[in-house]
């Protein structure tokens, strides 16, 4: 099934990943030490980043061959140690899991969270925005996920495996569920999270006025090629008419000579 909604996420989806990259986490400033990556305490399988205490780098070949987080890679604290369960864990979503291709970049996203350059330098608590976690169970409600240790996790060879929409009732709750924390409150207030609906909607109205604009230009373009064409078709008219009108011309001219010479014995 290849619904138009499908395809409108699939193209929106790079774009919320640039919006996200460029915008969540704004608000977040660590008062002391700013800019320098504090590694993030809550999720039970997270690691310390390799850069705690450093500045944000951009990745290195072994965290770019993982092919993970790349809207992240120009700058962040992650490194390819800290992301491999992730990557593995994303695998499975996609092999054991069934996960729509909605579902693998939404759940990238959300792995991918920690990743994020303000949220790498943040001192408080990485919390996911409730309505980002919306976002990512509807797009995996039918993939598969497992339950068999404290957090769920993408369905794996040989597990016992349920759909998200069976295991959780909710996007809150399926991230908390993943091992995430959530920002239950309404996104608008102070408290910074990731993926904010702000952010989300501005993605989407940006993306729309793209659309309508390219939409515009198409059809602008269109109609100068049209308009183009036709000049060309009667520039081309003309030479033809003269080109014939020429040769008659010679035609006559040459009849006319003979004419005259016969005339004259
Ligand atoms: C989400 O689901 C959990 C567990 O089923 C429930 O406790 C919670 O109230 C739900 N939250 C919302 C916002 O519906």
């Amino acid at each position: 099934m290849f619904s138009t909604k499908t395809m409108f996420l699939q193209i929106l989806t790079p774009i919320l990943l640039l919006l996200i990259s460029s915008s969540s986490g704004e608000a977040v400033k660590s008062s002391e030490n700013v800019g320098v990556c504090v590694s993030k305490v809550g999720r039970s399988h997270h690691q310390p980043y390799e850069l705690e205490g450093k500045l944000p780098e951009s990745a290195d070949l072994e965290f770019k061959d993982l092919n993970l987080c790349n809207v992240f890679h120009d700058k962040t604290c992650c490194s390819a140690s800290l992301m491999l369960s992730a990557s593995l864990a994303l695998q499975d979503l996609a092999t054991h899991g069934e996960a729509s291709k909605d579902c693998l970049l939404w759940f990238e996203l959300l792995e991918c969270s920690i990743c994020h350059p303000d949220v790498g330098v943040q001192s408080v608590p990485l919390r996911i925005c409730a309505s980002f976690c919306d976002s990512v169970f509807e797009a995996c409600s039918d993939a598969y996920f497992s339950s068999n240790t404290q957090v769920i996790v993408p369905c794996g060879a040989g597990t016992n495996c349920e759909k998200a929409s069976e295991l959780e009732s909710n996007g809150t709750a399926f991230c908390e569920a993943v091992g995430f924390s959530v920002q239950t409150a309404d996104d608008s207030v102070e408290e910074p999270c990731y993926g904010s609906k702000r952010d989300l909607v501005s993605a989407v109205e940006s993306f729309e006025k793209a659309v309508r604009l390219q939409d515009l230009k198409n059809k602008r373009m269109i109609l100068n090629l049209q308009i183009c064409r036709s000049v060309l078709v009667f520039v081309l008219a003309i030479f033809v008419y003269m080109w014939v009108r020429q040769q008659d011309m010679k035609r006559d001219a040459r009849r006319l000579t003979r004419n005259r010479i016969r005339r004259r014995f």
